[in-house]
């Protein structure tokens, strides 16, 4: 038995065609065969999940799709190394041997892994094809299935390789947390309290009186976190779709993760616990600047420690190996630098001008 407890749309401008999407959130949606039906009618299914979630959810799926429905499974390997161009391949492969077609819709089954490389396979096949996103983990959930950002790392740099492609829906199943590892939830929950860092102090303060529940797993209290993190996301996607201005301000604490993932060595911290770092070194800077206050600050830092999440950078990483990280990210534009800076709570700014003695103040906090 399947329950929606949630439902909300992603709205993109038409550009001639309707390209917004459902998000739906309840229980027991991965085995929702009705749902299913709805949305795919008879088509053809290439079904990617990876050699963790699959022994877990993949049957339940496959159940849910149909026995008349064509289905192609792919499972690869798990891990963000997988995340590369032969795991894109190996997915046409099996997608041609098996003559999909353009009606075929790509089915991404786990976390943000399995969801930027399926939305990019999808993209790619036949010149892009349908893709639905059932994601696992609580970032993919709250974070990585929204918005169609799609990839694959290049040996060159992470998520360099990648295009937009907006999925047709994402199904959130709250069940399938129960079997998510508790680094792994915590690093979602880092992404959660972004939402209200940037764009909702409500959320904020909600998520701070509530953490004990959330840290519990709480199914209700976790449902709404994940249901208000989606309508920030979808409001923010919904404004910029393309990351033309708005949409950077979701990369919140991200330009002081990106550096400590790389220095450290992807893998190592978890993406959600780097951002959960550098969010507190962008707070940090803002109330240095007078934009938040300490107590905010404070309160950031005990919210994200009660799930373990680290809040300070590792030792070895100075201003100057934060500044020669940064320079190599995505995020910088015209040989500067952009930060993601709080104006106050709930309201985020983009701005060039962090200074390395600004660094070196908060690092030496
Ligand atoms: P992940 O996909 O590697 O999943 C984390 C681990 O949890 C994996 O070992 C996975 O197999 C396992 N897992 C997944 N679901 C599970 C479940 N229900 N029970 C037990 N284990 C489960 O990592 P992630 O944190 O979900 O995603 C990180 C990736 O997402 C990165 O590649 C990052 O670049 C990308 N990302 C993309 C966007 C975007 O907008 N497209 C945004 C943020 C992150
Ligand atoms: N995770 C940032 C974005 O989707 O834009």
């Amino acid at each position: 038995m399947s329950s929606t407890l949630y439902s909300l749309h992603v709205d993109l401008p038409s550009g001639g065609i309707d390209r917004s999407y459902p998000i739906v959130i309840g229980h027991g949606v991965l085995g929702d065969g009705e749902g299913f039906a709805e949305l795919l009618g008879d088509s053809p299914v290439v079904l990617v999940s990876n050699d963790t979630v699959a022994p877990l959810y993949m049957s339940r799926v496959r159940d849910a799709l149909g026995k008349g429905r064509k289905v192609t499974e792919v499972i690869l390997p798990d891990g963000e190394d997988q995340k590369h161009l032969e795991s894109a391949n190996q997915i046409w492969q099996k997608a041609l041997e098996d003559h999909h077609e353009r009606r075929s819709v790509f089915i991404a089954l786990g976390g943000g892994v399995i969801g930027d490389l399926t939305g990019y396979s999808a993209a790619c096949f036949l010149r892009g094809v349908d893709f639905i996103q059932l994601p696992t983990t609580l970032l993919a959930q709250v974070d990585s299935s929204v918005g169609g950002k799609t990839g694959v790392n290049h040996p060159l740099g992470k998520n360099m390789i990648g295009a937009f492609h907006q999925p047709r829906a994402v199904l959130i199943d709250l069940d399938s947390l129960k079997t998510l590892p508790d680094r792994e939830f915590a690093a979602g929950v880092a992404e959660i309290i972004k939402y209200g860092c940037i764009w909702e102090p409500d959320f904020y303060h909600w998520l701070l009186q509530n953490s004990d529940a959330l840290l519990t797993r709480n199914n209700d209290v976790l449902a709404e976190a994940i249901h208000r993190s989606c309508g920030i996301k979808a409001a923010v996607v919904a404004q910029d779709e393309r990351e033309g201005g708005l949409r950077a301000i979701l990369n919140f604490g991200h330009t002081f993760a990106h550096a400590i993932e790389h220095v450290m060595g992807y893998g190592v911290w978890l993406h959600g616990e780097a951002v959960a770092c550098g969010m507190v070194m962008a707070a940090k800077i803002s109330a240095a600047r007078g934009q938040v206050s300490e107590d905010m600050v404070t309160g950031l830092i005990s919210f994200l420690e009660a799930f373990g999440l680290p809040v300070e950078p590792p030792p070895a990483m100075s201003a100057e190996v934060f500044l020669n990280a940064m320079a190599g990210d995505k995020k910088v534009l015209r040989g500067k630098i952009r930060y993601v800076l709080l104006e106050r709570l709930g309201c985020a700014c983009l701005v060039e001008d962090v200074t390395t003695e600004e660094i070196n103040q908060i690092l030496m906090k």
